[in-house]
Formats: structure tokens, C-alpha cells, sequence
């Protein structure tokens, strides 16, 4: 039979049983280290690999039991046989209790030592293979717990995210409520979710939205969940009631409740809660650490918006004052710029804009000539025909209006739409000769509304034209001037009745 050459240790006072050990195992094919006390051989065992050590009972210093305790210590698998001439009861217990797998009386037979040395050498391979089985199992059993780790941190990571993505996408308060009770229950699967405002003049929160598994929320505010919401304001910290039977004399229909504040500058504006109404689950702390952090990012958002609304409003009617002072310059032009936002809207909402476009041409419209405050008046007021130098200044207005909206880098869009709204969409307009669709959908809106504004209403150099010329010139622009789908719109707007030719 061929084996890996196995070392065996052989550990005896008495010289000649080593001699005689060492020579029979040689024979058969071991590796043979002796050792003629226990301190020797627990060198030997540090710098060697063993296999398997025999050892005699009584020796001077160390006795065979004590280095078995040491073996046993350095490496557990090694199997120690000890050898005596005196085998008593004792002795036997003592020996298994320090792992020593046989003993063997003297004086030993050797072939009854090999014998032995194959079994504890097979026993310690069976030994050694279910350790492997059992480390295999327990990396097993951990890799499945770090996978659950995992994918239970990919599903954090996703949820943040998507707090994250969907406030980025919000440009209104009313938006940003809406979508934070509707995220409250996709995220902490609460099958209600509701968020009040906290108002100075007002004793009682004011539930701004809610969301509800059941579609509607039929039910009055309870006034236990009225002082839940007041007890977040009060004290500012999120509140978790996994088990809500007999807590805080909530109603019977909330079986799991969260709350939590939403704060400016640690002040509490709001609170955002969430029920379980319906089921075995209960929220537990990773919910309530999801809906803090939707909390805190939904507070950052709504004043991030407040701040953006003020400035925004603020610039918005600083411009409509210039848009104003322009207009009132000409008494033919008073008003046009209104005009000229409510026919773009009339066909942005014909042609299917959202209601965000809409906005964006309201916005463009009321500010879209705001360029002209650039321009002196013995130009802009000029009654008769303009130079050739005269309309190269008066061409600059989109530019300038393009200029004056952007400063804030708050509307691209907008600044864009005032940009390109003398763009014609052959490519002969102005400031860019941009062609067809290249030119800004909304600005090929805005062309024809300001266009028929200027042609139906009276001008400094002449009188308003009816409604049929006006009519004509607009079918010959399209495709010329006019983008021919506006134009198709214009006309379906007017022929319906749905826009008064004044
Ligand atoms: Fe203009």
C-alpha cells in the first residue's frame, strides 16, 4: 500500500526502545523523529510536522500525560499513544481525558504499534476531513449571511436612491407632499401615510396630503393620532410603535405606527406618518431610519423650493416691472406681452403640452420682448420704416431678453424660448437662423402668437388688420415663417370658435 511518508515521534527515556522503534518504522516506510523527554519532543513538534507521536508514561521532568496536554494545545488533530508498564484504571481515565486517543503496554510489541499507528493515522484523516466539512459549512453558513447583508444593503442603497431621485425631480411643494406620502408607503410598506403642516396661527395640524392602500381616506383625523402628530413637533424626534395595541390610545384600525418631523434649520414645519393598518407586518428601525431619511431629505427639498419660489417670484415681478415699463414706452404695445402668453398657451395646450410647458410659456411670454429695454426709443417708437442698421439693433432684443432672464441661471428653458422667438422656421429668422425643429418647440409657439398679436392689434404706424388678413398671412407663413403644425393648431383654435378674433 503506498502512503504519503508519514512522521511519527517517538518520545522515551530509555534509548533503546527509541532505537528499536526507530529502526522497525524506518523499514516500513515512516518518518521517524525521536526525542528522549518532553521538552525535546515539544521542540520537535514546534518545528516539524507530525503526524503522530508515541510517548512513554513516566519520564523524568515532563511525563507523557503533560506533553500530551501540550501536543494537544499545538495542534489537536495529532493523535498521542503513550506507552506504560504499569497500566492501572487511573491511569487510563487520566490518559483519555487528555486526548490521547490509545495507550500501549510495555514492553510494546511492534507490530501491534503499527497496527495503532494505522488506526489513529486513519481516524485522524476522518477527523481532519469532517473539521474541512465543518469549516466548509460554517464559510458556507457565513457567506449566505453576508450575501443577506448584501442584498439587504443593495436594497438600502435603492431605496435611498430613489428618495433621493424622486425629490431631485420635484419642483413644487405641493409636488414634493404628494410624493413623500406616496414614497412612505412604497418604502416602509405602511398601508397609510399621511403629512400634516404645522401652522403658528393654527392649534391643530393641518393634513396638507395623504395616501391611502384603500384609495380614499374616509375617516377624520382621531385626536389620538392629532396628539401623536403634536408630540413629534414637540419633541423633534422620530417615533417608532411597532405594536400599537393599548399605546397611546391609538385607534383599533393602526396595528404599527411611525412618525416623523420635518425640520428648517431644526425647526418643525410638518410631520409625516405611517400606519399599518391591515396584515402581520410591523415596521421595525429600518423603517423608521428610511422615513427619517426621507424626512430630512423632503425638509432640505421644501426649502430648497420655499427659497427658489421667494427668488424666483421676486425676479419674476422685478422683469414684468421692466416688461411694463417697455410697454408703456409705446401705447400700441400695452398689454401685448399678456396677449401674447394666453394665445401660446391656447395652443401649447391644443398641442398636447403638460402642464409644465405650459408654465415654461406663460413664463416666456410675458418676458419674451423684455430685450426692448435695451433699445432707444427713436428706434423701437419709430413710426415709419426702420433702416437697415435701425432693424439690425432692434433684432439684438431676443439676445438681450435671452441675457436678462439668465442672469440667475434660474430658467434655461425659458431664456431659450425668449431667445429663439424671431427664429422663422426656414432658417431666415433671427438671432441664430436656426431651421425647422432645431428651433425650440415652445419658441415656434411663441412665433405665431406673437406674430398674430402684432397683426391684430393697432401700431404706431398702422391700424390693425382684420381677421381675414390676418389669417392669410399666417397660412402663407407656414412652413415659411410659421412651423406648419402651429399653424394647423392656430387655425383649429380660431375656426372652432375658441379663440375671439377682437
Ligand atoms: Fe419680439
Amino acid at each position: 500500500m503506498t502512503h504519503d511518508k508519514k512522521t511519527i515521534l517517538f518520545v522515551d527515556d530509555e534509548e533503546s526502545i527509541l532505537e528499536v522503534a526507530s529502526e522497525y518504522f524506518l523499514q516500513k516506510d515512516y518518518h521517524v523523529i525521536t526525542a528522549v523527554n518532553g521538552k525535546d519532543a515539544l521542540t520537535v513538534l514546534e518545528n516539524t510536522e507530525v503526524d503522530c507521536c508515541f510517548t512513554d508514561i513516566n519520564m523524568p521532568g515532563m511525563d507523557g500525560l503533560e506533553l500530551a496536554e501540550h501536543i494537544r494545545e499545538i495542534d489537536m488533530t495529532i493523535p498521542v499513544i503513550v506507552m506504560t508498564g504499569y497500566p492501572s484504571l487511573e491511569n487510563t481515565i487520566n490518559t483519555l481525558k487528555n486526548g490521547v486517543v490509545d495507550f500501549l503496554i510495555k514492553p510494546v510489541n511492534l507490530e501491534q504499534m503499527e497496527l495503532c499507528v494505522r488506526r489513529v493515522l486513519m481516524q485522524r484523516k476522518v477527523f481532519e476531513d469532517n473539521l474541512l466539512l465543518k469549516k466548509e459549512l460554517d464559510s458556507k453558513k457565513r457567506i449566505e449571511a453576508l450575501n443577506i447583508e448584501l442584498l439587504g444593503k443593495v436594497d438600502e442603497l435603492n431605496n435611498l436612491n430613489k428618495i433621493m431621485n424622486d425629490f431631485e425631480q420635484v419642483t413644487s411643494s405641493r409636488e414634493l407632499f404628494i410624493r413623500v406620502v406616496e414614497l412612505a408607503r412604497d418604502i416602509t410598506h405602511a398601508d397609510e401615510s399621511r403629512l400634516f403642516i404645522i401652522s403658528p396661527t393654527q392649534e391643530k395640524p393641518f393634513q396638507v396630503t395623504a395616501s391611502s392602500a384603500k384609495g380614499s381616506i374616509s375617516h377624520p383625523i382621531e385626536p389620538a393620532v392629532e396628539a401623536l402628530v403634536l408630540e413629534i413637533v414637540e419633541d423633534g424626534i422620530p417615533l417608532l410603535v411597532s405594536q400599537c395595541t393599548g399605546v397611546k390610545d391609538l385607534p383599533e384600525r393602526i396595528l404599527s405606527a411611525m412618525a416623523v418631523p420635518l425640520k428648517i434649520r431644526d425647526k418643525v414645519f410638518g410631520v409625516v406618518t405611517a400606519f399599518v393598518e391591515d396584515g402581520n407586518y410591523r415596521f421595525d428601525e429600518k423603517d423608521l431610519y428610511y422615513l427619517s431619511f426621507m424626512g430630512t431629505k423632503a425638509a432640505d427639498t421644501a426649502e430648497n423650493i420655499a427659497l427658489y419660489e421667494t427668488i424666483s417670484e421676486n425676479l419674476f415681478s422685478t422683469l414684468r416691472a421692466f416688461v411694463k415699463a417697455v410697454e408703456a414706452r409705446d401705447a400700441y404695445t400695452k398689454e401685448h406681452s399678456n396677449r401674447v402668453a394666453e394665445m401660446a398657451v391656447a395652443l401649447g395646450r391644443e398641442m398636447g403640452c403638460s402642464e409644465e410647458e405650459l408654465n415654461l410659456l406663460n413664463f416666456a411670454g410675458r418676458l419674451h420682448d423684455i430685450g426692448k429695454i435695451g433699445i432707444r426709443d427713436n428706434i423701437l417708437l419709430k413710426p415709419g420704416r426702420l433702416t437697415d442698421e435701425e432693424f439690425e439693433i432692434i433684432k439684438e432684443h431676443p439676445v438681450i431678453g435671452a441675457m436678462i432672464v439668465s442672469q440667475l441661471g434660474l430658467w434655461d428653458r425659458e431664456t431659450q424660448i425668449i431667445r429663439h422667438h424671431h427664429e422663422r422656421f426656414d432658417g431666415s429668422g433671427y438671432p441664430d437662423g436656426l431651421k425647422g425643429v432645431a428651433i425650440p418647440f415652445l419658441s415656434r409657439i411663441m412665433s405665431v402668437a406673437d406674430a398674430y398679436d402684432a397683426m391684430a392689434s393697432d401700431r404706431a404706424y398702422r391700424k390693425k388688420l382684420d381677421l381675414e388678413k390676418v389669417s392669410s398671412i399666417i397660412r402663407d407663413g407656414s412652413g415659411a415663417q410659421f412651423d406648419p403644425r402651429v399653424v394647423d393648431t392656430f387655425f383649429k383654435l380660431v375656426e372652432s370658435g375658441r379663440w375671439n378674433f377682437v
